[in-house]
This record gives C-alpha cells, sequence and structure tokens, in this order.
C-alpha cells in the first residue's frame, strides 16, 4: 500500500494466525476492498495470497472491488446474481444445537467510494430476517451503517442506513451487523442491536475528529475476531503478527 504496508504479507500473517487460534474459526468474513482497483490481474494476486481454500471464506463485496471479479474468483459467489447485481446471499448453519445465519450484503455501487442500500436490497434484508425469526443471525456488509465521527471516511458512508437500521430494529435476533471499510475499529449501539467496524489488516485511518485531511497511521494492520455465543457476539481487536505470550507472576 503505496509503499509503506506489505497488504499481501499482512493479509497472509492474518490468515496464518487465525490457524493457530483454539479452537478455530467456524466462520471467516473477508469484509470487502479485496484488491484495490477490482482489476483481473490484481485478483490473480489476491488467489495466490488466500490459497487453495477459497471457498471456505465468506466474502463481502467493498467499494475497491469488481463484482465480475469476485464472482470469478470465488466459486461460492459463482450464482449469486451477475452482472450488476448486487452480492447479497445468506449462509444457513447448524453449530452445536444452533440454527445461525449469515446475511451478507452488497453496499457497493459501481464506480463510488460511498456505499448504498436500494429499496430492492432493503426489501430483501427484510424478507429473510422474517423467515429466520428463529435463527440467531450476523448481518455482515462493507460499510458501516454509522457515522464513525471520523469525517473524511464518513463523507464515504453508507445511503440508505437509516431505512437498514428500522429494518434491522424489528428482530431481536439480530445479534449484531459488523463492517469493514472504515480502517479502524469503531462499535455503536444501532438498529436495536451493536454495528461494529472492522479494523484493516493493511493500514488504520488515524483517529481524526477535527476534519483534517485524510492520513493514516503506523499503527499494525488488525483483524477482528468475534465471540458468536447465545447471549451475543464479543467482538476483539487483534493485531497482526506474534504478538508474544507471558505469565504474569499471580498466575504462576
Ligand atoms: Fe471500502
Amino acid at each position: 500500500m503505496e509503499g509503506v504496508v506489505d497488504t499481501a504479507a499482512n493479509l497472509s500473517l492474518a490468515l496464518a494466525s487465525l490457524k493457530e487460534l483454539a479452537p478455530t474459526p467456524e466462520f471467516v468474513v473477508l469484509t470487502g476492498d479485496l484488491v484495490n482497483d477490482g482489476q483481473p490481474n490484481q485478483y490473480d494476486h489476491l488467489k495466490k495470497v488466500l490459497g487453495s481454500s477459497l471457498d471456505s471464506f465468506i466474502v463481502v463485496a467493498g467499494n475497491h472491488d469488481d463484482r465480475a471479479g469476485l464472482r470469478a474468483l470465488f466459486p461460492q459467489l459463482s450464482a449469486v446474481g451477475s452482472g450488476d447485481d448486487p452480492i447479497d446471499y445468506v449462509i444457513d448453519a447448524e453449530r452445536d444445537g444452533r440454527s445461525l445465519s449469515l446475511i451478507v450484503l452488497d453496499t457497493t455501487v459501481p464506480g463510488e467510494h460511498a456505499g448504498a442500500l436500494d429499496a430492492t436490497q432493503l426489501e430483501w434484508l427484510d424478507r429473510q430476517l422474517a423467515e429466520r425469526r428463529d435463527r440467531e443471525i450476523l448481518i455482515v456488509q462493507h460499510h458501516p451503517p454509522f457515522r464513525s465521527g471520523i469525517g473524511f471516511m464518513d463523507a464515504y458512508g453508507l445511503r440508505g442506513a437509516e431505512a437498514e437500521a428500522a429494518i434491522v430494529a424489528k428482530y431481536a435476533n439480530v445479534a449484531a451487523v459488523i463492517s469493514g471499510h472504515l480502517h479502524r475499529p469503531a462499535t455503536a449501539a444501532w438498529g436495536g442491536t451493536v454495528a461494529f467496524a472492522s479494523p484493516s489488516t493493511a493500514a488504520q485511518v488515524s483517529p481524526s475528529f477535527n476534519g483534517e485531511t485524510t492520513s493514516y497511521t503506523d499503527e499494525p494492520g488488525m483483524m477482528s475476531l468475534h465471540w458468536w455465543t447465545k447471549t451475543g457476539v464479543a467482538s476483539h481487536v487483534q493485531p497482526i503478527g506474534d504478538s508474544g505470550r507471558w505469565v504474569p507472576a499471580w498466575a504462576k
């Protein structure tokens, strides 16, 4: 990234560290902006970084992505609409007696950095939720539905977020809404649930609340880990790489 951050190396490290977790994650969500310009050669590069388990990821489209490029790379997306159709889909899974659903929303608008959910998508979301009142739900999407206070990121926010909040608020079984895009971890009470913006495996934006111009920090690449239980989701932020471990004297 601009000669400052090795984004591919960071992503590889992040994926490798997931394999070291115990238990290993049930779901790995790529929250979008998987390449910079949506170009085929960039997806070829991404394919090399992600390795052989492409179909294991839950893939979310971001504003730097290209829908055709995503569908061509990830076999699980090849039948999720076509052409300009948004990549909206649902994963229903049974785990340990629990009925879990991840609803993936495509908030991208081709040619724009800001996001939007149109009336058709909002109706679709409402319908998916209405059909799953007895399931535990996570919604994943690229653009956070809340304003972060970081002006230059909020300028590329999500149109339709208020309408989305009104829909989500009707369903008490939505455990959280998890997004990317912000390049900084942030959490908000929103739509009767919790909305969380994931940090970036590449660079974090500076926490500028005074309207100053766009800048990034030298903070490490990060990822988020979500502990999803029947009582809700606890979201953690984890710097990428080996942070080391030590045991305090009182715990020995
Ligand atoms: Fe983005």
